[in-house]
């Protein structure tokens, strides 16, 4: 199976692209809601709860763990990477080999959350690949309740992106990077207020395409995956809230299993 996580119902933005591109495969996600957002959690406190959430999806029977959070992948990667002894995949590595590969003037905006901006990752590995690139970021703590509310086409919700966007648009960026899972589903208000000749980079589509070709070339380990098509959902609190922007993400009815971890 391959196990899924996030802070919340954002990662299921991962899942969305997961079920396109690889959905033969069985999958598990578990979503943190009990204890969203992470994104204004310090280090130490993410790391612990991804550990816990990782636990989770190996003791279900995931053989590959997906971290579809932004947060996450920013401050314990490397702790989880440490603790496990399977494949781990992140979501910042991906996007940023996306966004240096779709660039032109290599002038690029970076959203996310406080502690993803604050970690400086986006920054330093666009800066890896090329060293002359301009990188501007922009924290956006409002935007991830929004979304977790379900606000994804309303009037204040786009006043509030657009004032998020500005610094950045001031900028000429070419290149946007989502750089939280949630913001996929803000897409449309993204692109209106930062302005069409601006590409907007989503690291869920670009962690699938990455664990795709990883399976492609690992064998071994794709063998190890079971493929009934199965997808399981777990959330650490159920309410109707969180079904309901659940099947708004995956556009089709969903149940929200409770899990105790
Ligand atoms: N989905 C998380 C991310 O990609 C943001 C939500 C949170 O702050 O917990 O960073």
């Amino acid at each position: 199976m391959i196990g899924i996580f996030d802070s919340g119902i954002g990662g299921l933005t991962v899942v969305r692209e997961f079920l396109k591109q690889l959905g033969g495969y069985d999958m598990i996600y578990f979503g943190d809601t009990a204890r969203t957002p992470y994104g204004s959690k310090s280090p130490e406190t993410v790391a612990a709860y991804a550990c816990q959430d990782t636990d989770f999806l190996i003791s279900k029977g995931a053989r590959i763990i997906v971290i579809a959070c932004n947060t996450v992948s920013s401050v314990a990667t490397e702790s989880i990477k440490a603790k496990y002894n399977i494949p781990v995949f992140e979501v910042i590595t991906p996007a940023v080999e996306l966004a240096v590969r779709m660039s032109n003037k290599y002038r690029f905006g970076v959203i996310g959350t406080r502690a993803t901006i604050n970690s400086g990752i986006y920054e330093y590995k666009i800066k890896q690949i090329n060293a002359d690139a301009k990188v501007y970021s922009a924290a956006c703590p409002l935007l991830v309740p929004l979304v977790e509310e379900g606000w994804f086409k309303k009037r204040e919700t786009a006043m509030i992106v657009k004032q998020y966007l500005q610094p950045l648009k001031v900028r000429q960026i070419d290149t946007l990077i989502l750089g939280c899972t949630h913001y996929p589903l803000l897409n449309n208000i993204i692109q209106r207020k930062i302005g069409q000749r601006v590409k907007i980079i989503d690291s869920s589509a670009a962690v699938t395409e990455k664990v795709k070709n990883y399976l492609e070339t690992h064998l071994e380990i794709d063998k190890m995956l079971s493929r009934r098509g199965q997808t399981k959902l777990f959330v650490s609190d159920v309410t109707d809230q969180f079904k309901k922007t659940a099947m708004a993400v995956l556009k089709k009815k969903v149940s929200l299993e409770h899990a105790k971890i």
